[in-house]
């Protein structure tokens, strides 16, 4: 890959332009990583997080981005999840080394960031956030969360409700997702990482306040 479309300005910080010819550099450089079927679900939540952008107003070459990446890191085996992640120096919890599985959302930022030269803290951010959650989560960290649980090729049960809520309420939408997340974890007996509690605890209580 020649040219990702990263300007580097003044300030030293990066904006990305992403034309049609670059993001499909892009296709190409995240399906050397994951199966075609798993590429299917990431152009899924790339498509659905743009519309979510134009429907609430977030940069929406970011949330295309954000969205294409997300699980750049999904299909490195298991074992390998915990050493890599510590050989980028990322921070593990005690939840992410008895659950390592999570560690896909920050390595796949760190890949994206070392692989392709996404330097855009806000996308690898909402790279990191798109398993679990967080506390104050931007407007992209919602929309990439929320287009991972709600692209078409997910089924789900009350998946199609969510699509609805999706329309018009954000934040609605984002706390059904999480509940069904948490819900489906404490049915496997698993471990529900913090974030995700601070995630649904901080929406509940700011819609308190309306
Ligand atoms: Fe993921
Ligand atoms: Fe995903």
């Amino acid at each position: 890959m020649t040219n990702l479309g990263l300007y580097r300005l003044a300030s030293l910080n990066y904006i990305i332009v992403v034309n049609e010819m670059d993001y499909a550099e892009i296709i190409d450089e995240v399906a050397k990583k994951i199966s075609p079927k798993r590429l299917r679900h990431s152009i899924g939540v790339s498509q659905t997080a743009e519309s979510l952008a134009v429907r609430f107003g977030c940069d929406q070459e970011q949330a295309k981005l954000a969205g294409i990446l997300h699980d750049l890191a999904r299909e490195v085996p298991v074992n390998e999840l915990l050493p890599r992640a510590l050989a980028f120096g990322i921070v593990v919890c005690d939840i992410e080394r008895a659950e390592p599985i999570l560690l896909h959302a920050p390595l796949a930022a760190k890949m994206a960031q070392t692989e392709l030269g996404i330097n855009d803290s806000e996308i690898m951010q909402a790279i990191i956030l798109h398993t679990t959650g967080g506390p104050n989560m931007t407007l992209l960290d919602k929309i990439i969360y929320l287009a991972d649980a709600i692209e078409p090729g997910r089924k789900f049960k009350g998946v199609d409700k969510i699509r609805k809520v999706a329309r018009t309420d954000l934040d609605k939408a984002l706390l059904s997702a999480l509940d069904l997340s948490i819900c489906y974890i404490v049915k496997g007996s698993g471990l529900i990482h913090p974030a995700t509690i601070a995630a649904r605890n901080e929406i509940l209580q700011n819609r308190s306040k309306y």
